[in-house]
């Protein structure tokens, strides 16, 4: 039987995901929302591209209202959560919170319910949190409630770092860890291209030039989109983690993960290398950061530790 991923929002995100996926022509999928019939709608135009483009997975929308509807993703292997509100110009991810919250938080509580065995990737903002709370409302192991954003934020320094070498982006990695918000880490001395650190290539001030654009990446695609952020990109990294499970590929991505000691930081979910395979995280993979980095990262740990409190988890 094919595998079976709902991804809950039909929105930019969520509807870009569900394309991408379907396109990966491997699993049937599930776009669920509440607003009725858009999910239902999206789904059927993926469909309907299905010939053309080459896949022949199933795309079913579902409409989610008055606690009914839920039970359509039962038996989901994976369930991405991308639904909530967006941030408009001069908002932080963390003023969506209040918000967010009761959506995460409900949809929690159903997958619990109805798809009990089900890997949860959150991608809902303030992500961190909503993780979090993802992770306290279904109540399944930390291995399988995995948050999104380090994939993205990595991404964004290797299009600035590529861009301003004028090298291929397949030619740079990067890492970067922390909270996904002003208190992230991107970690120059894990940032190579075609294996050399960039530390050696370019200058401090460039390096700190390119920091700070990845920390601001999500507001300066708020600050051109106005009305709506980033959705090609995050949709990018979801369908990278979804390929890393599914293929039980022990593939390194960063990934917000529940921490129990590993960098100096307990009970709290943050951004941190993982190892993804079929079981979710299989491992948290441990850096030998420095000191710098690393009060930066327990720092980023607290910014979440923040906002779980707001949330009184
Ligand atoms: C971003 O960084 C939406 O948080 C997301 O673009």
């Amino acid at each position: 039987m094919r595998k079976k991923i709902t991804v809950v929002g039909a929105g930019k995100v969520g509807a870009t995901t569900a394309q991408r996926l379907a396109e990966r022509n491997v699993a049937d999928v599930v776009l669920a929302d509440v607003i009725e019939f858009v999910a239902e709608g999206e789904a059927l135009d993926l469909m309907e591209a299905g010939p053309i483009v080459g896949y022949d997975v199933s795309v079913t929308g579902i409409t989610v209202k008055d606690g009914a509807g839920y039970e359509k993703i039962a038996n989901s292997d994976i369930v991405v959560m991308t639904a909530g509100i967006a941030r408009k110009p001069g908002m932080s991810r963390d003023d969506l919170i209040l918000t967010n919250m009761k959506i995460v938080g409900g949809w929690g509580d159903q997958i619990a319910k109805h798809a009990p065995n089900a890997i949860v990737i959150v991608v809902t903002n303030p992500v961190d949190a909503m993780t979090q709370l993802m992770w306290t409302r279904t109540k399944f192991p930390k291995h399988r409630v995995i948050g999104q954003a380090g994939v993205l934020d990595s991404a964004r320094f290797r299009t600035f770092v590529a861009m301003d070498l004028g090298v291929s982006v397949e030619n740079v990695e990067a890492y970067v860890l922390g909270a996904h918000g002003d208190q992230m880490v991107p970690l120059p001395r894990y940032t190579t291209v075609a294996g050399v650190p960039i530390t050696e290539l370019l200058p401090p001030d460039k390096i700190q030039a390119l920091v700070k654009r990845t920390q601001d990446g999500g507001a300066e695609i708020v600050n051109l989109l106005k009305t709506g952020s980033a959705f090609y990109a995050p949709s990018a990294a979801v369908a990278e983690m979804v390929d890393a499970i599914l293929y039980d590929k022990q593939k390194v991505l960063p990934c917000i993960a529940y921490l129990e000691g590993e960098y100096g930081i307990s009970g709290v979910y943050a951004g941190v290398p993982v190892k993804l395979g079929t079981n979710g995280i299989e491992e948290v993979v441990q850096f030998k950061l420095n000191d710098a980095e690393l009060a930066a990262l327990q720092k980023s740990a607290d910014a979440v530790r923040a906002l779980n409190k707001v949330m009184g988890i």
